[in-house]
């Protein structure tokens, strides 16, 4: 194609309007880290955990160096191992699974809704039944808010009270987001979440939070965080890591947070102009009656037969991205698929991972180029 007629290529997530619109005050904040020199556990750290509270309403916020890691440091805490079951949706990305496997317990993996792409309660009920067959033990269950919309919480919890589990809510994509009126982090569950740069909430790097209400729980995350400290600093009275976040992106994470709340706005609004746009030509991701979304992703269904691929193709001629959350279940994996899956198996997972396709999804998509968008797919199911 003549290099002229080439069509401008759309970002799927643009974080150079965001820092645009953010003008000096990041560098600024990074300039004030690099004036004072305390790179780890730098005021901003602590700055940083009060303003995470005082947005989702958590007690008590333990900053760390990535989503994966406060999974790990929760795990760590819970102290699961060997034998233990900790049940996951295995439509999720891998780090969720994987940080139970690397404790030594037993990834169990559940289906999903197919509506919310979320874990599905009877499936996790029937997932505990398969996990005493095996012999393991169930201690606790990891339900994901895909692709920025919250898991059903009051369904998991009714069934974490009955079998005496632990929760531990992956809200790695969804931090913002409100079930039934209120933040997640600020429920009481515990609650992991990821600053990586794509997430809704993210810093220039990798980063991570925990959020709970218990504060001696907390302590012992922050001990965890720094190779297991006890009160005396080289008396280590547990295993831990190097989990802290560092001051720098504590200090981008602070002013990223001053528009967050405006930003989650806007992903609302775009949610809402797709959903107009392409509700009657694909199924459009539906958020639960009393959930408020932070569109982490725009996830659309392809009717059936669609061949994905061509599509993809299609929309790339154009200049539009897509990617695919996620092409194979965790079940379906190379290092997973030797762990045990609910009986009956993961029906739902498995059709979302061959039907799922993820359209450009940020705060600063404007309307003429989602405009693009939405005609490029529209196009393609009428051509
Ligand atoms: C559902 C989920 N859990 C955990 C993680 C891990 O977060 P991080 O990349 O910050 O380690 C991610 C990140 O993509 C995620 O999407």
């Amino acid at each position: 194609m003549n290099q002229h007629m080439r069509p401008q290529a759309v970002p799927f997530i643009d974080l150079v309007a965001q820092r645009r619109r953010l003008g000096g005050a990041v560098d600024d904040a990074v300039a004030r880290v690099l004036a004072h020199c305390q790179f780890i556990n730098g005021p901003e750290v602590l700055e940083l955990e009060a303003a995470l509270a005082g947005f989702c309403g958590a007690r008590h916020v333990v900053t760390c160096a990535s989503g994966t890691d406060a999974l790990i440091m929760v795990l760590m805490a819970k102290g699961v191992g060997r034998g233990d079951a900790v049940f996951c949706p295995s439509f999720t990305f891998c780090a969720t699974g994987e940080a139970v496997a690397l404790t030594g317990a037993t990834p169990v993996f559940v289906d999903v809704d197919e509506v919310t792409f979320n874990i599905d309660a009877a499936s996790l009920k029937r997932g505990i039944a398969t996990a005493r067959r095996l012999g393991l033990k169930p201690r606790g269950v990891i339900p994901v808010d895909l692709f920025g919309q919250s898991a059903d919480h009051d369904a998991v919890a009714a069934i974490a009270d009955a079998e005496g589990l632990f929760v531990l809510d992956d809200a790695a994509q969804s931090f913002g987001a409100s079930y039934k009126g209120r933040r997640l982090g600020g429920m009481g569950l515990i609650t992991a979440t990821s600053f990586f740069p794509a997430k809704p909430l993210g810093c220039f790097g990798d980063g991570g939070a925990i959020f709970t209400d218990d504060a001696e729980f907390a302590q012992v995350l922050r001990s965890i965080r720094v190779h297991g400290q006890g009160s005396d600093k080289y008396d280590n009275v547990r295993l831990g890591l190097t989990g802290r976040l560092d001051t720098v992106q504590a200090a981008v994470l602070i002013e990223k947070l001053k528009i967050f709340e405006d930003e989650i706005l806007a992903r609302n609004r775009i949610a809402g102009r797709y959903a107009q746009g392409l509700g009657n030509v694909v199924t459009v991701p539906r958020v639960a009656n009393g959930n408020i979304s932070v569109w982490a992703q725009y996830t659309i269904r392809l009717p059936s037969g669609t061949d994905r691929d061509r599509f993809a193709g299609a929309l790339k001629a154009k200049g539009i991205p897509t990617a695919i959350y996620y092409p194979k279940s965790m079940h379906q994996q190379t290092a997973y698929k030797d762990f045990p899956v609910v009986d009956g198996g993961l029906p739902a997972s498995e059709r979302l991972s061959s039907d799922v396709i993820s359209l450009p999804m940020h705060a600063y998509l404007d309307e003429p180029t989602q405009e693009r968008i939405i005609a490029a797919v529209r196009g393609f199911f009428s051509a």
